[in-house]
Parts: structure tokens; sequence; C-alpha cells
């Protein structure tokens, strides 16, 4: 497969506290599996066999006790250490050595979805170039970064708008051309203090190589209480065949 995946999974967990106290969000339960197995079962299943995981330092060690080196998945993983959580795009700059010149599939560790990639990663790999995003009709778009429109096309991506210019939430599963990691280098930290994905991807669409597509079925993220308790319901869905 020409195309390499990676799987974010560094940050604080602060919003699930005191779950995360001793333990890295991605390792907590969702359903019958630890959180990180979905997003790395989607890359898996659409033939990625490169993954490379990115976590913080606290809990690197948990992270490998639990994927080793990937024969479990039909995968090889690669592992990265972030050394402080200085946001989703400094986390994807750690992937540059392990592209080497290939194009990525990034998924974040706390994203639950039920489509196959396969679509995606198909039309995504007929681009000349340039990056795609996936996008999902959300109910409170203020809390994700979200697409503004101008007839079909996405002329902006706004993190965490407080008024939020569509109801399209920009997902954590994102496709790149090796042209990122210059765009990452180029980045300023956000208020927040952040490197954010959504600046990446603002440049992409600067440089008109921003494509979309629509999530068809459900997709949440599970990094607060109520989306983490959403994740289990349609995953428990998932498993007991109620749902796709
Ligand atoms: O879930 C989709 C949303 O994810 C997008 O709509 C937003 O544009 C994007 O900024 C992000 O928002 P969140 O506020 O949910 O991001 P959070 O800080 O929770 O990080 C999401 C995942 O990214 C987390 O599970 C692990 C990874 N991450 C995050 C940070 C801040 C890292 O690997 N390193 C980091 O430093």
């Amino acid at each position: 497969m020409e195309l390499k995946g990676v799987i974010l999974a560094g940050g604080t967990g602060s919003r699930l506290y005191p779950l995360t106290k001793v333990t890295n969000k991605h390792l907590l339960p969702v359903g019958k599996k630890p959180m990180i197995f979905w997003p790395i079962e989607k890359l898996v299943e659409v033939g990625i066999n490169e993954i490379l995981v990115v976590t913080g330092t606290e809990h690197m060690g948990d992270v490998v006790a639990l994927l080793g080196s990937g024969k479990d998945f039909g995968c090889n993983f690669t592992y990265k250490v972030q050394d402080e959580p200085g946001g989703i795009a400094q986390a994807l700059g750690l992937a540059e050595n392990f592209a080497s010149g290939s194009k990525l599939a990034v998924i974040l560790g706390d994203n639950i979805f039920a489509d196959p990639l396969k679509p995606y990663v198909d039309r995504f790999l007929s681009q000349k170039d340039g990056a795609r995003i996936v996008l999902k009709r959300v109910e409170h778009p203020e809390r994700f970064g979200v697409a503004q429109f101008e007839g079909d096309k996405i002329i902006k991506i706004v993190e965490k708008p407080k008024i939020p210019p569509s109801s399209y939430a920009v997902t954590g599963v994102y496709f790149y051309d090796s042209e990122v990691f210059d765009i990452i280098k180029n980045l300023k930290p956000s208020k927040r203090m952040e490197y954010e994905i959504s600046d990446v991807n603002n440049e992409y669409i600067r440089r008109n190589k921003l494509y979309a597509d629509f999530f068809e079925s459900w997709w949440t993220d599970a990094g607060t209480f109520s989306s983490l308790k959403r994740a289990q319901k349609l995953v428990e869905e998932l498993e007991n065949g109620k749902r796709i």
C-alpha cells in the first residue's frame, strides 16, 4: 500500500480527568476494546500496514505494551514520542521521517466511526496532490473545527468558533501529501499555544488543494464525558449488530 497510517494519541486527556489521571485517554475502554483499537482497525481494514503511533512520554510504555509490534493487527507499528502536548499539528510533524515521502492517512486516537475508509482513500490516491478531510454534520459544531462554505466550496476552517459558520465539523480523519511537513514547520502557535491542525487545513485551502468528503454513517470523538458516553452507546449497538 502506497499510503502509510498515523494515529495521534498524545494530549493530556484533561477533559476526562480523573479517568486519565494514571492512564492515557486512548487506552480507556470503548465497547469491548481500548479506544485506540477502533481507529487502528479502520486503517488496517483498508490495507494500510505501516502505522505510526504518536503519544506522550507518560504512557508510551503502556501503549507499546498494549499494541506490541502490530502482528496481532496485521500491521507494523512504529512509535514516536511527543514530549509536550503542543497540538495535533505538532504531533503530526513527528511523522516526517516515518512518511519519507509517502502520502499519509491520519486519524485522531479518540475518533470512532462506522464508515469504511475505502472510498475516501481511493479518492485521495487519485488526487494529484493536496489534502482531504472528512466532514460530519453535528449538533454542537462549536466543539470542533468547523467548515465555512461558499456554495459547495470550503473557504475556511474555523477552530472552535463561538458562532459556527455551518453545522459541519471537521472530523479527526485527514489525508495529506508530503507538503504537510513544510506547512507544519511554518505554523505559529494559536491563542491556546497549540499548533492547530485547522491551520494546516487552511493553508491547503489557500493553495487550492483541500478536498472534502462527508461521513455517511455515525462519527464521534470520545474525549469528553458526554462524547465518551455517546461512543459507548454507538459502539455497543454496532457490536450487537443493531447499527452501522
Ligand atoms: O475530533 C475532531 C476534532 O479534533 C476537530 O474537529 C478539531 O478541529 C481538532 O482540533 C480536534 O479537536 P479537539 O479539541 O477534540 O482535540 P484534542 O485536544 O482533544 O485532541 C484530539 C486528539 O489529538 C487526541 O485524542 C490525541 C491527539 N493529540 C492532541 C494534542 C493536543 C496529540 O496527539 N497531541 C496533542 O498535543
